[in-house]
């Protein structure tokens, strides 16, 4: 039996649908609102899809006229939905094309990941290789007493090395004398605070920073040194020979030649300065004229490379060893200058810019 009001409710629910649904599409912002609203009226449970289900209640004579007016609604909705959702869509698309580009074809970024400096790389290598010939690392203060800088290493008192010109003194400590206080201007200290408190035989190795009033392009005023002496009965200058020549030759080239030539350092005797042949024109291979040419080494075939020596009696009296019964060698290098010529670094400024762009070469 048809119920008389279900017409009623039948046409008033079109009424307010045909009066509603517009509007509330075109507010939709985005897709997903967009079909939430759309559902209101046409989903499962939507206000459209509830009056079409109460067909059957309509009496026959109105049944299939209702019936085209709704369908007809729903068609209207159904286009009016496509076409908010096409202007939408439109919208999305301009925004891409006129906001920020982004080109998926570029290469991806990678991540910059730390890493070691030349000089911690150098010192790493070289530690490595003098530990492997069995000497111990040590380490010592970069603020250090006078006496143990020069005093007990033999510098006599009027040495050059000593002027206040050559060294920071530290303000507030005594001015002069063996007490005063001062940036250490060698790792050689390490020889004397290592030998008072250990007695022989002992090998040790120390790389650290080392202070000095030069600024060049080949000096600066902190830079990073290695110590390396060995104390036992019996140690002779072919013993400093053999591991000097050994270690370079591992650090840089298994041809290099060494040359040992006489020079002063206070605290050996004797004392002397070791060169090696240029591993920029590689002189060992004998090419004359690339030697000729290269700027290193100015044509001789040798660089320079590290002072050493046989350990002053002296110093061995001053920390309370035996001289008699004991000798020793030393030796002692920068490690910059080791990083400039192993990488071929032309200023020594390079390494203490910290320029990412430099640094991330090696
Ligand atoms: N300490 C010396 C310097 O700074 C280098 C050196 C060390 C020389 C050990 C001989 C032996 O110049």
């Amino acid at each position: 039996m048809a119920e008389p009001d279900a017409v009623q409710t039948f046409e008033d629910g079109l009424t307010k649908i045909r009066g509603a649904y517009e509007q509330a599409l075109r507010d939709a912002t985005d897709e997903p609102e967009l079909r939430l609203v759309n559902g209101r009226y046409v989903g499962p449970q939507g206000e459209l899809t509830k009056l079409l289900k109460l067909m059957p209640k309509l009496p026959g004579d109105r049944r299939r006229e209702l019936g085209q007016r709704a369908n007809a609604l729903k068609q209207e909705i159904q286009t009016t939905f496509d076409v908010v959702l096409d202007g939408i869509h439109r919208r999305a698309r301009d925004a891409e094309l006129t906001g920020p580009s982004l080109d998926v074809t570029l290469p991806g970024r990678w991540p910059m990941p730390g890493r070691l400096h030349p000089i911690t790389r150098i010192r790493n290598e070289v530690l490595e290789i003098l530990v492997s010939l069995g000497f111990d690392v040590a380490d010592g203060p970069e603020i250090e007493l006078y006496e143990n800088c020069f005093d007990k290493l033999g510098f006599p008192p009027d040495h050059p090395a000593t002027d206040e010109h050559d060294t920071f003194f530290i303000e507030g400590g005594k001015p002069s004398g063996p007490h005063s206080v001062l940036l250490r201007t060698q790792t050689s200290t390490i020889q004397v605070r290592e030998m008072s408190r250990r007695e022989p035989p002992l090998a040790i190795v120390s790389p650290g920073a080392v202070y000095r009033r030069d600024d060049d392009a080949t000096h600066s005023p902190m830079f990073f040194q290695l110590e390396g002496f060995l104390v036992d009965t019996d140690v002779t200058f072919a013993e400093l020979k053999g591991v000097l020549t050994l270690f370079l030759r591992r650090l840089f080239d298994e041809h290099v030649a060494v040359r040992f030539r006489a020079s002063y350092f206070p605290f050996v005797e004797p004392g002397g300065e070791v060169d090696m042949s240029c591993v920029f024109c590689r002189a060992w291979e004998g090419d004359k004229e690339r030697t000729t040419a290269c700027r290193v080494c100015k044509g001789n075939g040798w660089m320079e490379i590290l002072g050493c020596g046989m350990i002053h009696p002296v110093v061995f009296e001053n920390v309370g060893y035996d001289p008699e019964k004991y000798t020793g060698f030393a030796f002692g290098m920068g490690l910059d200058r080791i990083a400039m010529l192993k990488y071929g670094i032309p200023n020594i400024k390079l390494l203490y810019d910290n320029d990412v762009r430099f640094l991330s070469q090696f």
